[in-house]
Parts: C-alpha cells; sequence; structure tokens
C-alpha cells in the first residue's frame, strides 16, 4: 500500500451508514484525503458494501475481507443511525430496544470487530447527536445517544494503551433525510436556538472526521466535539436571552 497525496494517504477506514446524508459525504471527503474507504450501509447504494450495524455475522465478514484484503484497518466512523420521534408517554420497549441496537450495540460491535486490526495511530469517530447533551424529546434516540458517549468514553481508556484513539462528534441539526423526515416546525425552532441562526450542511460535519482521523489530532482522544452552531452551548438560555432584548427589558 503506498502513500500518496492528501491528509490520510493509503490509510484503511470503514464508514458505516455511508448510502446517503452525512456518511456519503465523510466517504467522499475520505476518499479525497487519500483514504482507501470502505463504505458500507444497510440499504443498496452504487459504491457501498453492504453491512447491517447491529449483526455481528455481517461485522466478521468484513473484518475477514479487510484482513484479506489490506491487513489492517486505520479508522472507523460509527456513523450510521436511526432516530424514533416518539415522546415519553408513547414510546415502547421495542422501540428503545431496535434504536440502542443500531446507535449503541451497532458502533461496540463496529468496535470489537475491527480493532484488532487497528495499529496504533489508528482513530474511531463515533457520531453521537445534539441529542446526547440534552433532554432532546425523542426519547428512544436521545437515550442511546447518551448511551453512546459512556461506550466512546470507555473506549478510549481501554483502546488509548494500544494507540487506539476514540473521539465523540455531535452534530446539531443538519440537512439530510433524516432532519427532512421532521415536520417544518422542527427546523425553525432549531434555527432559532442556533446561535448561528440557521442548520448546518454535511460539508460542514466532514472536516472534523477527517481532522479527527488523521495523524494532526495524534493527541486527541476521549473528546467530545458539538458541530452545532452554538446549539447546546448555552444550555436553553438562548430563548431567556432573546425575551429580554427591546425597549420592554432592562
Ligand atoms: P440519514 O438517515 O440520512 O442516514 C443514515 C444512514 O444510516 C442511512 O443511509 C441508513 O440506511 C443507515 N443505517 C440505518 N440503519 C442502519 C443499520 N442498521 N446498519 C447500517 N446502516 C444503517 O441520517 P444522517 O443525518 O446522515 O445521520 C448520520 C448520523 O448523524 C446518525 O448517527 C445520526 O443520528 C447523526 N445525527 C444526525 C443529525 C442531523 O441533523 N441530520 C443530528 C445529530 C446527529
Amino acid at each position: 500500500m503506498s502513500d500518496g497525496p492528501g491528509r490520510l494517504p493509503g490509510k484503511v477506514v470503514v464508514v458505516t451508514g455511508a448510502a446517503r446524508g452525512q456518511g456519503a459525504a465523510e466517504a467522499e471527503a475520505l476518499a479525497r484525503e487519500g483514504a482507501h474507504v470502505v463504505a458500507t450501509d444497510v440499504t443498496e447504494a452504487p459504491g457501498c458494501r453492504r453491512l447491517d450495524v447491529t449483526s455481528a455475522q455481517d461485522w466478521a465478514r468484513l473484518a475477514a475481507e479487510l484482513r484479506e484484503t489490506y491487513g489492517r484497518v486505520d479508522g472507523l466512523v460509527n456513523n450510521a443511525g436511526v432516530t424514533w420521534r416518539a415522546r415519553i408517554d408513547d414510546v415502547t420497549a421495542e422501540d428503545m430496544a431496535r434504536v440502542h441496537a443500531v446507535n449503541v450495540t451497532g458502533p461496540l460491535l463496529g468496535i470489537q470487530h475491527l480493532v484488532p486490526l487497528m495499529p496504533p495511530g489508528a482513530s474511531i469517530v463515533n457520531v453521537g447527536s445534539a441529542a446526547a447533551l440534552t433532554a432532546h424529546y425523542p426519547v428512544a434516540y436521545t437515550a442511546s445517544k447518551w448511551a453512546l458517549r459512556g461506550l466512546s468514553r470507555t473506549a478510549a481508556m481501554e483502546l488509548g494503551p494500544h494507540g487506539i484513539r476514540v473521539n465523540t462528534i455531535h452534530p446539531g441539526f443538519i440537512e439530510t433525510e433524516m432532519t427532512a423526515s421532521a415536520a417544518p416546525a422542527f427546523r425553525a425552532a432549531n434555527i432559532r436556538e442556533t446561535p448561528l441562526g440557521r442548520v448546518g450542511t454535511v460539508d460542514e460535519i466532514t472536516p472534523l472526521v477527517v481532522f479527527l482521523l488523521s495523524a494532526e489530532a495524534s493527541f486527541i482522544t476521549g473528546a467530545e466535539i458539538p458541530v452545532d452552531g452554538g446549539l447546546t452551548a448555552h444550555g436553553g438560555m438562548k430563548s431567556v436571552s432573546d425575551a429580554m432584548k427591546g425597549p420592554a427589558a432592562p
């Protein structure tokens, strides 16, 4: 495997949920930086290998193929995720289990199967959410993303001695099919709560993923980085601040 140009020359990087949205953009950006990208998804898509992140069998098959083809894996982006917008009063135990399986057990299985192929210097990026830092109302999704933070922190601690880094990114409202499936009021309310006053794009997520996978981030592990236009930094105080503006408020 020859090193080439870019910030990830010759690195073998697996991306889950890469058929569309952020995962597809990440796969493209990583390839532009010289990585050998293994794009995977549970749905069929051109250039994507089929992998259901909840299936230990799928992960075992992928690991065996990567061992054969490259002999190693340098990066894993646990991007695949599902939402479910049931609230506390109508969410079911089945909903909780289904969402947890994709958003938490999926990344765990990826780590378990690919870490044995990872040399020192390898890097794992888990895709959390602003929901992982707040009391976002779709409770199955929120609980799963908080759980992913716990998994990430434990993995960073346990894999550090092997020279493997594990970091989490927390996107705010990013324009993808996932957010397009929400009611328009969801988008408007997010913009109101976002200090930068707009939603984000997939191309505003990919530079951080590239950075965290690259040697530039060689001493960064166990970190959690929001990419959210300031949404989670004010702890809900933006609406208070906005209410106190104008002549009526001192
Ligand atoms: P998306 O819904 O457009 O794409 C998600 C991809 O994951 C799809 O291609 C889907 O087929 C795949 N996927 C679902 N279940 C899978 C499984 N069992 N195995 C393999 N692949 C599976 O969503 P988007 O927006 O690109 O989301 C990417 C990640 O970012 C997710 O983890 C999501 O929770 C997270 N996120 C998204 C935000 C947003 O505003 N779009 C905000 C915060 C976090």
